[in-house]
C-alpha cells in the first residue's frame, strides 16, 4: 500500500520543535540518543513528513495510562491486541507497567507512525517482534482478550471502513472480551464544525454508543474527558476525549 499523505503541522507547530521536545520527553525513560541523531531525525521526517503530527506533539505521554478501564485491564490474564497501534506508545506502557509482552500484540494499517517510535525510542530490537502491520486484518476469530484502540475511530472517516474496523475488533475478541479505549469526540449540544485540519470523524456520544452497538458490543462505558488544546486553533470548546469501554458478551 502506498504511504498516506503527511498532514500538516497545526499553526504555531513545527517540526523541528516537535521532534525536540518529544525526544525530551523519551530521554525521561532512560533513551540515549547519539551525537548528530536529532539532526538525523530531522532531516529524515523534513523530506518524509509525519502522517500525523498530533501523534509526535504527544509521543512519550501515553494516554493508556489514564485511561478508566486500564487498572482492571493489567488485571486480566488473556492476550491484547493494541488495533492501530501507531507509534506503540502505549504497548511501551503497557511493558513498564509490567504486562507480559508475550501476551502483546500491535497492529496497524500503515509502518510510518510504528517506524517513527522506534527511531524515537531506538528499541526495535527488543520489541520489534511485537508489531505488525497489514493492509487486511490478520487476527481471527477469539484470539484475544482485549482490544485496545487508542485515537484510531476519530482518523477513520469512511462508515464502511469504521464498521469493519469495529467488527474486526469483535470478532478477533473472546466471548466476554473488552474493547477499550479513546477517541475525540463532540461536546454534548455543540454543533459540528467542519474543519480541514481537524479529525475527520469527531462523533457525539449517541453517535458513538451506536456504532459499538452496531458491531454487536453491549453495555458501553463512556467518560467524557477534557480535550486538552494543542495548539491555537485547536476548539476545546466542542471537542472532547471519550473514553471508552465495552464487553463482547460471554
Ligand atoms: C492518530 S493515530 C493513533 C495511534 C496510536 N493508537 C496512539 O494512540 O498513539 C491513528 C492510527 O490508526 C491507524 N489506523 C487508521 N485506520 C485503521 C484501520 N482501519 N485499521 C488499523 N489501524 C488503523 C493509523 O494508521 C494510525 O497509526
Amino acid at each position: 500500500m502506498p504511504a498516506p499523505k503527511a498532514l500538516r503541522f497545526p499553526p504555531g507547530k513545527t517540526l523541528p520543535e516537535e521532534l525536540c521536545t518529544a525526544m525530551k520527553r523519551i530521554e525521561a525513560y532512560g533513551v540515549v540518543y547519539p551525537a548528530g541523531y536529532y539532526r538525523a531525525l530531522l532531516e529524515k521526517y523534513t523530506r518524509e513528513g509525519v502522517r500525523y503530527p498530533h501523534i509526535l506533539m504527544i509521543l512519550g505521554q501515553p494516554r493508556i495510562s489514564n485511561h478508566f478501564f486500564y487498572s482492571r485491564a493489567l488485571k486480566r490474564t488473556g492476550r491484547l491486541l493494541d488495533y492501530g497501534c501507531g507509534t506503540g506508545d502505549n504497548v511501551r506502557q503497557l511493558i513498564r507497567d509490567g504486562f507480559p509482552r508475550e501476551r502483546i500484540t500491535a497492529f496497524d494499517i500503515n509502518r510510518a507512525s510504528i517506524d517513527l517510535g522506534f527511531d524515537l525510542y531506538r528499541d526495535k530490537e527488543e520489541i520489534g517482534d511485537l508489531f505488525i502491520v497489514s493492509e487486511a486484518f490478520p487476527f481471527g476469530p477469539a484470539e484475544f482478550d482485549l482490544v485496545y484502540s487508542a485515537s484510531v475511530l476519530h482518523v477513520i472517516a469512511d462508515e464502511g471502513e469504521l464498521g469493519t474496523y469495529l467488527v474486526n475488533a469483535y470478532s478477533a475478541l473472546r466471548p466476554g472480551g473488552v474493547l477499550f479505549g479513546s477517541t475525540l469526540g463532540l461536546v454534548e449540544g455543540a454543533a459540528r464544525s467542519p474543519d480541514e485540519r481537524g479529525p475527520p470523524r469527531v462523533m457525539p456520544r449517541e453517535e458513538l454508543t451506536a456504532h459499538l452497538n452496531g458491531a454487536g458490543f453491549i453495555r458501553p462505558e463512556i467518560v467524557q474527558r477534557y480535550h486538552v488544546p494543542h495548539h491555537v486553533a485547536d476548539n476545546s470548546d466542542t471537542m472532547c476525549v471519550f473514553e471508552f469501554c465495552t464487553k463482547k458478551p460471554a
